[in-house]
């Protein structure tokens, strides 16, 4: 093990002979995939992660994210992968990837205080020619305003950022992740990754790196340059979702299939893109990524529109929803207060074990403060009890007697649920997703 000063050259060959140390820091859904893309091609990875039953999990050769498996932790073992909570290693490491979370706090503005304990722990144990990259999805400004001087004030040496050739200390860049979770059609190796580096050294020393696990780099001028790269995909995302799902109102009022429409709509070969509606909007990414962006906004004086308005249609949906479970019980002669419903499908989307900003649970609530005995079923969760903002204590409902239900509502639209047959076995099925496209039933209610 080498902790020599590293000149960039001296890392980038051993990038190329995979001797680099690579550390990651947070080993969720974004840091554990990117460890095994590091750890296939043979780098040595650490991850670093603060909750101690991840770290004991990694190290017996076990998985917590469905899609990743136990075996695939195994075979990353064998390329030298280990866990720990321990910072000290972090001296160790050629180059750190930082992967924490980036929430909303109570009051809908950005949470950095992830990054800025991760700077913080990470600090003590910089040492010269590392490379330190922030993959958090953030505002543009938040490596060089929170996490340089965090690092810079922390360290015992008093190294700074690289920020001209021929200075030394350590080089920073920001690389936004593209995971798309449940999204199979893209191999992750095939995901363009943009690089913003501090100055052009970082860049390039970033981009051999991800080089190395990626096909493509995208090299960009600054470290809020790819910081806005990433909200912009996002942004784009939750604009055109609202988007459709106040058609999709307008379309019900009209009697026409929204569905349908869009299918029509995307068999033109340019200038539309498929986004569908939805019962509102989940993940760790869509629902607050864009906020970060308005919150950054205020400070130049400018108000993001098209992202409160967007903002507004979305979060709208889960009380679109209750509005037309509502109205499909009183079709039978009965309300809400009082009613048994079926809720299928916990996570924000299809096939996923994630339910962090989930309609659904915003859709249990709204439920049960209107009287609602509400019950779940879910094959990626035997039970849900308590987050950031719901405390559901619940446990998971079999599939079987559907018809002791008033109704079923469908939030999340699982591969795995046999349609005909929910629909055949209901009272009613609220169906928010088309997952009952072609079933002709009159028992269906579209929303
Ligand atoms: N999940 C996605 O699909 C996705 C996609 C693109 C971008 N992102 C962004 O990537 C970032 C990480 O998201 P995620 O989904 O992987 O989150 P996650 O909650 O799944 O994982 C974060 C991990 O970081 C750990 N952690 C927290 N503080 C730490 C600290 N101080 N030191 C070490 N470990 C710490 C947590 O214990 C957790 O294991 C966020 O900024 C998110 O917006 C996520």
């Amino acid at each position: 093990m080498s902790l020599s000063v590293s000149l960039p050259s001296e890392l980038e060959s051993r990038i190329s002979l995979r001797q680099a140390r690579i550390g990651v820091i947070g080993m969720g859904y974004v840091g554990l995939p990117l460890t095994l893309l590091f750890s296939e091609q043979h780098f040595r990875v650490t991850g670093f992660d603060v909750d101690t039953h991840k770290v004991e999990a990694l190290n017996s050769g076990k998985s917590y994210i469905v899609r990743i498996s136990g075996a695939e932790i195994v075979q990353a073992q064998t390329s030298g992968f280990t866990a720990t909570s321990a910072y000290a290693a972090i001296s160790e490491m050629d180059a750190i990837i930082i992967c924490v979370p980036t929430p909303l706090d109570e009051y809908h503005q950005p949470d950095l205080s992830y990054i800025e304990r991760t700077a913080t722990a990470i600090a003590p144990h910089l040492r010269e020619g590392q490379l330190v990259i922030l993959e958090s999805t953030t505002y543009p400004g938040t490596t060089e305003e929170v996490l340089i001087p965090i690092l810079e004030s922390g360290n015992p040496e008093k190294l700074l950022a690289i920020r001209n050739p021929g200075d030394r200390g350590f080089y920073v860049a920001f690389s936004p992740e593209r995971e798309d979770p449940g999204n199979d059609t893209v191999a992750r190796r095939d995901i363009p990754k943009v690089i913003g580096g501090v100055e052009p050294t970082a860049t390039s020393l970033a981009s051999a790196l991800y080089g190395s696990i990626f096909n493509r780099t995208v090299p960009v001028s600054s470290p809020a340059t790819a910081e806005m790269t990433k909200l912009l995909e996002n942004i784009y995302r939750c604009v055109n979702i609202a988007l459709v799902n106040e058609l999709k109102q307008l379309c019900d009022r009209m009697g026409i299939d929204i569905f349908e429409v869009i299918d029509a709509a995307k068999t033109k070969p340019f200038g539309y893109q498929a986004f569908y509606p939805g019962p509102g909007l989940g993940g760790h990414c869509i629902p607050i990524d864009p906020f970060y962006l308005s919150w950054k906004a205020k400070q130049f004086d400018f108000r993001t529109r098209f992202i409160e308005l967007a903002g507004e249609v979305n979060t709208g949906m889960p009380y679109y929803v209750i509005e037309k479970t509502a109205l499909a019980l009183n079709g039978h002669k009965k309300c809400l207060n009082g009613s048994k419903i079926l809720v299928l499908g916990l996570a924000y989307k299809r096939d996923i074990d994630d339910l962090r900003e989930s309609p659904s649970l915003t859709v249990i609530e709204l439920l049960r403060k209107a009287g609602v005995e509400v019950f779940y079923n879910d094959p990626f969760f035997p039970k849900v009890g308590r987050g950031r903002h719901y405390d559901l204590n619940m446990t998971c409902t079999t599939m079987e007697n559907l018809g002791q239900y008033d109704a079923v509502l469908i939030v999340t639209d699982h591969t795995s649920y046999d349609y005909p047959q929910i629909v055949a076995e209901s009272k009613i099925v609220v169906d928010t997703r088309n997952a009952t496209k072609g079933i002709a039933a009159s028992n269906i209610v579209h929303c």
